[in-house]
């Protein structure tokens, strides 16, 4: 099996549909937030705090450049942020079939009402200021996203188990 890329803004499903995915496909699970913050021994919102946000995305473009030779088997969830860089994107689709989980600001925005996990919805507080600065951050980045993705799934309407059915039907056929 080719890797299997999983990209999409914050609150997209990518982590559960990973793990999901990675059962059934029996395939080993990479996250590269949760890589980046084991090998920093830092919380992403730790290293934003600390380091700034540019910091973390070269971490993000060593993580996927140390990545070039893993050619198969890893279903791998990438931050949200992660095919802003046209390098990444490039070594994104080098990488094996790049999934995009799209969704709708008001869909994201309730899904990450109460999280406090992302630095760049921080100073967000209310839900409909979380809606706003997302949908803003989706026209800019939706291009990016659309541009490196082999396959787009619309998961607004569905469950983590029927985009995982999705997926299924989409590598297989
Ligand atoms: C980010 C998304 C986060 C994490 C960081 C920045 C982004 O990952 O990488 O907070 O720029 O969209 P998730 O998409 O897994 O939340």
């Amino acid at each position: 099996m080719k890797n299997i890329i999983l990209v999409g803004y914050m609150g997209s499903g990518k982590s559960s549909v990973a793990r999901l995915l990675g059962d059934r496909l029996n395939a080993f699970v990479l996250d590269t937030d949760e890589k980046i913050e084991r090998d920093a021994d830092m919380k992403i919102s730790r290293i934003f705090e600390e380091f700034g946000e540019e910091r973390f995305r070269d971490m993000e473009t060593e993580l996927l450049r140390s990545m070039k030779d893993e050619n198969a088997g890893f279903l791998i969830s990438t931050g949200g942020g992660m095919p802003m860089r046209p390098e990444n994107r490039k070594l994104l689709k080098e990488l094996g079939t790049v999934i995009y989980l799209k969704a709708s600001p008001e869909v994201i925005a309730r899904r990450l009402e109460h999280d406090t996990t992302r630095p760049l919805l921080a100073d967000a507080k209310l839900l409909s200021e979380k809606e706003e600065r997302i949908g803003a951050m989706l026209k800019l980045r939706n291009g990016a996203y659309t541009e490196c993705a082999d396959i787009v799934i619309d998961t607004d309407d569905l469950s983590v188990e029927e985009i995982v059915s999705v997926i299924f039907q989409k590598i297989r056929g």
